[in-house]
């Protein structure tokens, strides 16, 4: 059967809409699909060989596409193609209000709207407009009133369909997803859409629901994830100091099917562009309806976070700081800055918040990862007490103190023998992800922190 969509646009071609569409570009070639973004030089970055993410298999993907059915066009040009569109997905960003109603927790909706009035005036005939961005519940009530400033005869669908996939894995993500999510209205568009997605994905994993239950969905599986990693990393503390050991735990308790095992390591803290705006997105929507007790639960999840980054920075202090608890004269080698491994993503990177409370009490730090350039350390941290080295070796000439912050399978294997060269004996190393050679950091003559171990294991 001829799919009912053939002409998709995609407006915000980020870290989101970009996988996104390439993948469904990929798996259909019959599909034309055009990404528009008002960003000109990352349009010129996904038109390149260099394009503008890290994401372990997507240039295989984007280079089978672009050309052929895939292409991506600055926002201005795409006009054209909105007109000609039967599908319009929203992927642009959606972040935390900074200022005015529910500044610091409402989710800011000036960009979809934005999209919403670009659609409205280019739109031709019938368009199904898609909900890709993650939106507070109800928000397709906002982008209804907008289109409905169309011409006469222009008519529109609105449908949610919220993105699952965490970075890193995205075009895995994407290729096998435990289901893709297609909230709605009308079952013809829901039907349409899902006709897209079930050419790849077994039409089992397709679930529909109403607008407002995909909406709320997609902050509910977010919060739940981010509340894994609260909870695991409170515990970390209580193993830290009764000398249990927070991996044992994790896994004794995962094996419970009821719970299972995934989500469940300990960590410097989560990061990442959507966790802690999503849970603030909840927290401000509980709120907004008198749900305070909803509220201050999710909110929980956050500060145990916020505490969970100063702890790791205070615990890295600790035993390099002067008797007045200042960190000055003292070097500290940072080994990752990304929010997670197989990324060059540090949006919300608990490494921010570890590293400007070390330089706030006058630390200076090397900072190494594998991704992340140092243009993108020094607009996080300035270049004050900064610098940045190109390979862990560099990172630990003569520091105080060395830190692990992202859990960059390649730490796992440094060869602490021959590294403990460059460090004074008993140098602690403190591994905020629990990544390391636990035993060859030891025999190197160096002391080792884990997070969410006690301190039998120093020994
Ligand atoms: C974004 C949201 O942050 C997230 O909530 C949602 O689930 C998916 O979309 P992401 O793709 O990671 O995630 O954001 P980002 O990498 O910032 O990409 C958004 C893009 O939209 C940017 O390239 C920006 O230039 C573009 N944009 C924004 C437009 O093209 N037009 C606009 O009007 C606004
Ligand atoms: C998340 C969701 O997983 C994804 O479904 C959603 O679409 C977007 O938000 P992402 O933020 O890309 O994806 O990565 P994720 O793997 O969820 O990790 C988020 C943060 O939690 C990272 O900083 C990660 O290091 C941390 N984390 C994750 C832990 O500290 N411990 C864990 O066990 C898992």
């Amino acid at each position: 059967m001829k799919p009912l969509v053939n002409k998709i646009v995609c407006i915000g071609a980020g870290y989101v809409g970009g996988p996104t569409m390439a993948v469904i570009a990929d798996r259909c070639p019959d599909i034309d699909v055009t990404v528009l973004d008002l960003n000109e030089a990352r349009i010129a970055a996904w038109n390149s060989e260099e394009l503008p993410i890290y994401e372990p298999g997507l240039a295989a993907v984007v280079s089978r596409a672009r050309g052929r059915n895939l292409r991506f066009v600055g926002q201005p040009e795409g006009a054209a193609h909105v007109a000609a569109a039967d599908a319009v997905f929203i992927s642009v960003n959606t972040p935390t209000k900074t200022e005015g109603e529910g500044a610091g927790k409402a989710s800011d909706l000036r960009y979809v709207e934005s999209c919403a009035h670009f659609i409205a005036a280019h739109a031709t005939g019938h368009t199904i407009v898609i909900e890709k961005s993650t939106m507070p519940v109800r928000a397709a009530n906002r982008i209804k009133s907008i289109l409905a400033s169309a011409r006469p005869g222009v008519t529109f669908d609105i449908l949610s369909n919220p993105e699952f996939l965490a970075e890193g894995t995205a075009i895995r993500d994407l290729e096998q997803p435990d289901r893709v999510l297609i909230g709605g209205e009308r079952p013809e568009a829901i039907q349409a859409l899902a006709a897209v997605y079930t050419r790849w994905v077994p039409a089992a994993r397709v679930l529909s629901t109403g607008l407002w239950s995909a909406e709320l969905s997609k902050l509910v599986a977010n919060a739940f994830l981010a509340q894994r990693v609260s909870s695991i990393n409170s515990i970390s503390a209580l193993c830290e100091v009764t000398g249990a050991d927070v991996e044992e735990v994790a896994e004794v308790v995962g094996t419970d099917s009821r719970i299972g095992p995934k989500f469940l390591r300990a960590s410097v803290g989560f990061g990442g562009s959507c966790f802690q705006k999503d849970l603030l997105s909840l927290i401000y929507i509980s709120e907004s309806y008198g749900l305070t007790e909803v509220a201050a639960y999710w909110q929980q999840v956050v500060d145990l976070n916020q505490w969970q980054k100063r702890r790791f920075a205070d615990l890295i202090a600790a035993p390099i700081a002067d008797d007045a608890g200042s960190l000055r004269g003292r070097r500290i080698a940072i080994l990752g800055f990304a929010f997670k491994k197989d990324t060059n993503d540090v949006r919300e990177t608990p490494a921010i918040d570890v590293c400007r409370r070390l330089l706030a009490r006058g630390a200076s730090l090397i900072v190494h990862d594998y991704k992340v350039t140092a243009e993108a350390v020094s607009a996080e941290l300035g270049a004050r007490g900064v610098e940045f080295a190109l390979s862990p070796e560099e990172a630990l000439k003569d520091v105080a103190a060395v830190a692990v912050l992202t859990e960059w399978p390649a730490y796992a294997t440094l060869d602490w023998g021959r590294l403990s060269a460059r460090l004074k004996p008993r140098t602690v190393v403190f591994d905020g992800r629990n990544i390391l050679d636990a035993a060859a950091v030891r025999r190197a003559g160096l002391f080792l922190r884990c997070i969410g171990k006690g301190a039998p294991h120093d020994r």
